[in-house]
């Protein structure tokens, strides 16, 4: 699905350099290099503060206890997305709302938000899912309507653009009250470990969120809210620093290959390509994801693997009807896009060393399966 060894070769020299340093220093934690990842990611995506820690989960679990929500407190957030959105929100007993998405872009339902507010509703939690940023003029004007913070989960849009109807432009996680963000290796920018970070444009929050990630200190040994351990070691702080550089290329090379698998797939009965909404920046391709029309799509994924194509069902069981999230309040009838999609979509390989030749051997590998079997 990734090929982390050749993006790696094409900068290894740098890297290993900056690892280097950080070993002849010995400075494996908060050394210079997060410090400075800090600030050229605060630049990158013009914002106030970036708080970075150990993944993208902390990340999302650290931006909710700085908003001192309350047991009980309710958080909509996506059905269609990597469990650790919901986790988070269950961890710290607040009260997950799961609701439908979007049939085309996949992403959390502007309509299914507003049927699921109550009383008891205090944030909402879009998934910018795959790449593609969430409707977020949208879900930030139903959150001003209803006094509700928005929490974006951006672990798999990092770099892309929103584009506003009037024109104006913000990069994806720097749009709502706090956003989080994942550096696990996959990710488009990526880290060789774990990683994970906070964005904010609020003062007073982000001096909250960085005494969280320190055990709840501000001063040393004075502990004054409750924290947590979760910090971005230096040598994945290293490994950002040399390939933040490369983000804009990373994604550009990822939506080049988007465009190649679409115009290989385009007018195919039984493939949907991704829909992209707004302008071409607003979709990173974090991965690219068919959905499958009266093909058998599992006996598809398992001619892909025979044949050497590695490939992903992201994600084969909606969140509402997992074990741990399941809730007598659910209807499934609230869930007929979701409850579709499990059975439609699969995700082709998807990085930044693609190449003209393993597109063409994947695409026609697919339409030769679907053409025969369906
Ligand atoms: C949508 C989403 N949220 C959160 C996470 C959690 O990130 P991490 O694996 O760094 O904890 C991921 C990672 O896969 C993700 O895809």
């Amino acid at each position: 699905m990734v090929d982390l060894k050749g993006q790696y070769q094409k900068i290894k020299d740098v890297v290993d350099a900056s690892i280097s340093q950080v070993l002849e220093t010995t400075a494996y934690i908060n050394g210079p290099q997060v410090h400075e990842f800090q600030k050229n990611l605060e630049t990158y995506l013009n914002v106030k503060h970036v708080i970075p820690c150990a993944n993208g989960t902390d990340a999302l679990q650290i931006a909710m206890m700085g908003l001192d929500l309350k047991p009980g407190d309710e958080v909509i957030t996506a059905d269609f997305t990597f469990a650790a959105t919901v986790e988070v929100i269950a961890l710290l007993q607040l009260t997950p709302v799961l609701v439908d998405v979007d049939p085309n872009t996949f992403n959390i339902d502007v309509e299914a938000i507003k049927k699921a507010i109550t009383p008891k509703t205090k944030a909402i939690v879009p998934v910018h899912l795959f790449g593609q940023c969430a409707n977020m003029e949208a879900i930030m004007d139903i959150a001003k309507a209803h006094n509700l913070y928005v929490i974006e989960d951006n672990a798999q849009a990092i770099g892309a653009t929103y584009t506003y109807s009037d024109g104006k432009k913000a990069k994806v996680g720097t749009i709502g009250h706090v956003a989080s963000t994942s550096f696990f290796p996959s990710k488009n920018l990526g880290c060789y470990g774990d990683g994970g970070a906070i964005f904010t444009n609020d003062d007073a929050l982000a001096h909250k969120l960085r005494g969280i990630v320190n055990h709840g200190m501000y001063e040393r040994y004075h502990h004054d809210v409750v924290g947590v351990n979760s910090r971005l070691d230096s040598i994945q702080a290293a490994v950002l620093n040399s390939k933040l550089k490369h983000l804009d290329s990373y994604n550009a090379a990822r939506i080049n290959a988007a465009n190649a698998y679409d115009q290989a797939f385009k007018g195919h009965e039984h493939i949907v390509t991704p829909f992209r909404e707004g302008s071409v920046d607003n979709h990173v391709f974090h991965q690219y994801t068919l959905k499958v029309k009266d093909v058998n799509r599992d006996a598809l994924v398992k001619h892909l693997n025979e044949n050497g194509i590695p490939c992903g069902v992201y994600y084969p069981i909606p969140l509402h009807l997992q074990k741990a999230y399941k809730d007598s309040r659910y209807k499934e009838e609230d869930f007929t896009v979701t409850n579709q999609l499990v059975k439609e979509v699969i995700s082709l390989p998807m990085h930044t060393e693609l190449n003209m030749e393993q597109i063409e051997y994947i695409t026609s590998t697919v339409i030769n399966f679907i053409n025969k079997n369906s």
